[in-house]
C-alpha cells in the first residue's frame, strides 16, 4: 500500500479548490501553526507526516505514529456564522470520507469526534487565527491496535483496526477535502439545516445517557443550532451548546 502525501502525488488527486495552496512538511510541531500567514487564501491546506506537538481539544495532546496518520489543517474564512457549527461540518466531511474509502459506517460524536464501531478514528480542532479559522483534522489511518493511545476517554481506533487493511492517506485527504468543501459551501449558503439529515443519520449519541457539565440525561438529536439536545430526568429538553460529553451508557428500549 503506497501512502503518499507529497505535493507531486497530491496534485494528481486534488479535485476541488480546497488543497491549493498545499503546504507539505515531513515534520512540524503542529500543522495548525503552518497556516498563520494572513495572506493565505481560503482552502489552503497544511499537511505533515508527523507532529511533535500535535494539539487536541481542551488543551490535550494529539499523538501520532509517523506516517500512520492523516494530519491536516484547512484555512477557512467563514466571515459570519456560528463557528462551533464548523466542527460538525468538518466531522461530517471526515465521516463521509472514511465511509467512502472503507465502506464502514462512521458516526459523528458531538461535537467533534468521528467513530467507527464505537472507536474514535478522527478528531477535529477549530482554532481562530486572526479573522480566519484553522480547522485541524487528525485521522488515525494505518496504526495497529498497539500503536494507538491506550488511555483515552473514547477508545481509540484506526481505519486499519476497523477494516483490517491500510489506505492511501493522499486518497483519503483528497476525498475529505472534496466533502469538506461541499459541506462548507452548503453550510455557508443555507446554514446547518443543509447538513442536519446527514449529521442526524450519523449521530453517535442519540439514545445514549450522557453528562455534559451539569446537564445529565439522555442525548437526542443535534439541535438546529448545532448544540446537543438532552432529555433531562424531569422530561424537559435542554440544549447544550458546548462541552465535554461523558457517556454513561445506552438506554434500554423498554425503559
Ligand atoms: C481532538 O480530538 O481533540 C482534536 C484532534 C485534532 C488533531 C489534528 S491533527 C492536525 C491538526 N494539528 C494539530 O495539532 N491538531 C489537529
Amino acid at each position: 500500500m503506497t501512502s503518499d502525501l507529497r505535493p507531486e502525488a497530491f496534485r494528481a488527486l486534488r479535485r476541488g479548490r480546497f488543497g491549493d495552496p498545499y503546504l507539505y512538511v515531513p515534520e512540524c510541531r503542529s500543522t495548525q501553526e503552518l497556516l498563520r500567514d494572513t495572506a493565505l487564501p481560503e482552502g489552503a491546506v497544511a499537511v505533515a507526516e508527523h507532529q511533535t506537538a500535535g494539539r487536541g481539544r481542551l488543551g490535550r495532546t494529539w499523538e501520532d505514529a509517523p506516517r500512520s496518520s492523516l494530519l491536516c489543517s484547512v484555512l477557512l474564512r467563514p466571515g459570519s456564522g456560528v463557528l462551533p457549527q464548523l466542527s460538525l461540518v468538518a466531522a461530517l466531511a471526515t465521516a463521509e470520507a472514511v465511509e467512502e474509502l472503507t465502506g464502514r459506517e462512521a458516526q459523528v460524536k458531538w461535537p467533534n469526534d468521528v467513530l467507527v464501531d464505537g472507536r474514535k478514528v478522527a478528531g477535529i480542532l477549530l482554532e481562530q487565527a486572526g479573522g480566519a479559522v484553522v480547522a485541524g483534522i487528525g485521522v488515525n489511518v494505518g496504526q495497529e491496535r498497539g500503536e494507538l493511545p491506550e488511555v483515552t476517554r473514547t477508545p481509540a481506533g484506526s481505519l486499519r483496526t476497523a477494516s483490517g487493511r491500510g489506505y492511501d492517506r493522499g486518497v483519503l485527504l483528497a476525498e475529505l477535502l472534496v466533502r469538506l468543501e461541499g459541506g462548507y459551501d452548503s453550510w455557508a449558503a443555507r446554514g446547518l439545516a443543509a447538513l442536519r439529515p446527514s449529521l442526524e443519520a450519523r449521530n453517535a449519541l442519540g439514545g445514549v445517557r450522557v453528562q455534559v457539565g451539569d446537564v445529565g440525561g439522555v442525548a437526542g438529536s443535534i439541535a438546529p443550532g448545532g448544540g446537543l439536545e438532552i432529555v433531562v430526568p424531569s422530561g424537559g429538553t435542554v440544549v447544550v451548546e458546548s462541552g465535554e460529553v461523558e457517556v454513561a451508557g445506552s438506554v434500554d428500549v423498554d425503559e
